[in-house]
Formats: structure tokens, sequence, C-alpha cells
């Protein structure tokens, strides 16, 4: 495995390892994606074994252009309106496959729906048409774990011995603009239903859709969206939600003004700055040294129904 710098060649190179089956881990405006070819069964099997994923858990399929999109899925009109408005970017819609889409079934867990986004990142997408096939992309972390927004974030699961040693590469692009994974919206239905808070905020959605009703986290057995298992994001260290100041040994994530916060997610109280913090600030204050991550409180709206999530579940143990 080898961290490399994401110029022309190494992006070809990468394009080159991933039709030829193998893992590349790559930057999105999100986070950190594990891809692998999403029409070879090896590759997208070689994907869960590296992160230890369970295989009822479906993953994204990433494209560069909605017309591969629509060799995938079919579209219907409240989809087509929402790729146009938020693709490329942190939107991820799950629309009834197609019977002839090339997408391995073990991708889609077997179910009759595929995930499917464009994301808004100049090396990303370089990747994705280089490759010229569908590239399945969970985040490049361990199952459960902190997803990375950096491409050091990867490569320390790697050389820790966390994810097995499969990633034929790491593309560096630097750290990831917005910080949480895309938000993910079934329209399988007649009612469209938020899976996954993330990137593009549920109000906004709505603006363009009407009214769009949540999904509750179910902890196991047949979850729609099995991304909602309770435990995920952990840090290893215990998370303390709504913390006004630290208890003793523990560490004060702040949000806002805070004097006593040993980092603080946006002192301005931006939730966009918030959410690219979030994970690299997760990981800095989960050390031994600490007996726990106390974080303080943060505003539900917008950006920050996705954080919330996010530490909702690395608070749940
Ligand atoms: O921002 C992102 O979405 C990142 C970057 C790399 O693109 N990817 C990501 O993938 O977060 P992952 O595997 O960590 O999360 C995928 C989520 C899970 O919650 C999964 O259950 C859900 O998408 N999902 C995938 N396919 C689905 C389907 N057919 N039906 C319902 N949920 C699905
Ligand atoms: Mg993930």
């Amino acid at each position: 495995m080898s961290i490399v710098s994401a110029s022309k060649e190494n992006i070809a190179a990468a394009a080159a390892l991933l039709r030829a089956g193998r893992l590349v881990a790559f930057p999105t405006e999100t986070v950190y994606g594990l891809g692998g070819d999403a029409g070879n069964d090896l590759a997208v099997a070689s994907i869960f074994a590296t992160k230890g994923r369970p295989s009822f858990n479906p993953l994204i399929i990433h494209v560069p252009d909605a017309a591969e999109a629509a060799d995938l899925v079919r579209f219907d009109k409240r989809a087509q309106k929402l790729a146009a408005a938020f693709w490329p970017g942190p939107l991820t819609l799950v629309l009834p496959r197609r019977s002839d889409s090339p997408v391995s079934l073990l991708a889609s867990a077997g179910l009759d729906s595929l995930a499917v986004r464009i994301p808004a990142h100049p090396i990303a997408l370089a990747l994705l048409q280089a490759a010229g096939c569908p590239i399945a992309a969970p985040s490049a972390n361990p199952s459960g774990r902190v997803s990375p927004t950096t491409a050091r974030h990867v490569a320390d699961h790697i050389e820790n011995g966390q994810m097995e040693r499969q990633v034929a590469m790491v593309l560096d692009g630097g750290p990831c603009m917005v910080g949480v994974e895309s938000t993910v919206l079934d329209l399988t239905g007649e009612r469209p239903i938020l899976l996954r808070p993330g990137g593009i905020p549920r109000e906004t959605l709505q603006e363009h859709l009407g009214p769009i009703a949540v999904a509750r986290a179910v902890e196991l057995g047949g979850p729609k969206s099995p991304g909602m298992l309770l435990s995920h994001y952990a840090p290893h260290l215990p998370v303390r939600l709504d913390a006004d100041l630290a208890q003793s040994g523990e560490a004060l994530l702040g949000f806002g003004p805070a004097r006593d916060a040993m980092l603080n997610l946006s002192e301005r109280g931006d939730l966009a700055e918030a959410a690219a913090n979030l994970f690299a600030m997760l990981r800095a204050l989960d050390r031994p040294t600490f007996r726990g991550i106390a974080v303080m409180p943060i505003p539900d709206h917008g950006l920050g129904a996705a954080i919330n999530d996010r530490l909702r579940r690395a608070a749940f143990r």
C-alpha cells in the first residue's frame, strides 16, 4: 500500500488497479472512500472483507455522470429533479435497480434497490471517468469506526492492521471539505424517506420535494438501511454528549465560544465548519491520556442533524 499524491499519472494508475479488481482509497467531498469495481464480485467481496463490514449492509455506487447512473437504476421525476439540483454532490439516491444493471448483487446486499451518487470532488470524478466502470465505495474505515477525512486517517487504519492489507493505493487529495457522509434518500416508495442525514440538509431537499419522512434507527434485524445500526462512528473512548464542561479526565470538544475546550469544532458556531472538523477532531482526542470525550451541544438544524446523528452513534455503547 502506498499513499500517493493525486497526480494525473497516479489517477491513471489507480484506475488501472480498479479495473484489475484491486481496491483504491480516494478522496470525495464527504469522506475518503474505499473503492472497488462495482461489477466485479471479487472486488466487492474484498471491500466487505477489508472493512470487516457485515455483508447485509449495501454499498453506495459512484458514477461520474447522470447518464451512467441511468444505466444502473430507474429514475422517476423526483429523482431527476434532485439529481439535477444536487449532483455532483453529497446526496445518495436509493432507486429501483435496473434488471440489466451490471452492479454485483453483493454490492447491494441482494436488495432490489441500489444507492447511487456522483461525488463533487475533482479527483474522485477524474478517477471515476478513468476507471470507466461504476465504483462501489464505502467510507475507508473499519466497519463501525470513525470515518476518514484525510489520506493519513486511511493509512493509519491500514498500518495499524485494523484493515486488511488489500488496499493497493491511497490517493491523497487533502482533507475532505464537507466532512460528513452523503445524505441517503430512499425514493423507492411513494414517500421519500431520509435513511441517513448527511452533507445536504433535509430542509434543503424538502424545498425541492416537499415533506421527507425520517427513518427511525433500528438496531438489528433487517433494517431498511443498515447504516442505521446504532453503534457506529465509534472512537475507542466513551463519548458524552451535550456537555457544558469536561469532567475529570475528559477531553472537551467544543462548539461555539468555549474556554475549556481541548479542540473546538467551530468557535464561531458554524455548522459547515463543525462538520468538516468532526471526524478528524474525534480521532485526535481519542487517546489513552483521556478517560472520555465530552462534546458540547450542537444545534440540530441543517448540517447539525448529520453531526448529531454521528455523535449519537459514537456515544452509543
Ligand atoms: O459520503 C458518502 O456517502 C461516502 C463516500 C465515500 O461516498 N460513502 C459512504 O458509504 O458513506 P458507506 O458504505 O459508509 O454508507 C453507505 C450507506 C449505508 O448507510 C448503507 O446502508 C446505505 O448507504 N445504503 C447503500 N445501499 C442501500 C440500499 N440499496 N438501500 C438502502 N440503503 C443503502
Ligand atoms: Mg461508513
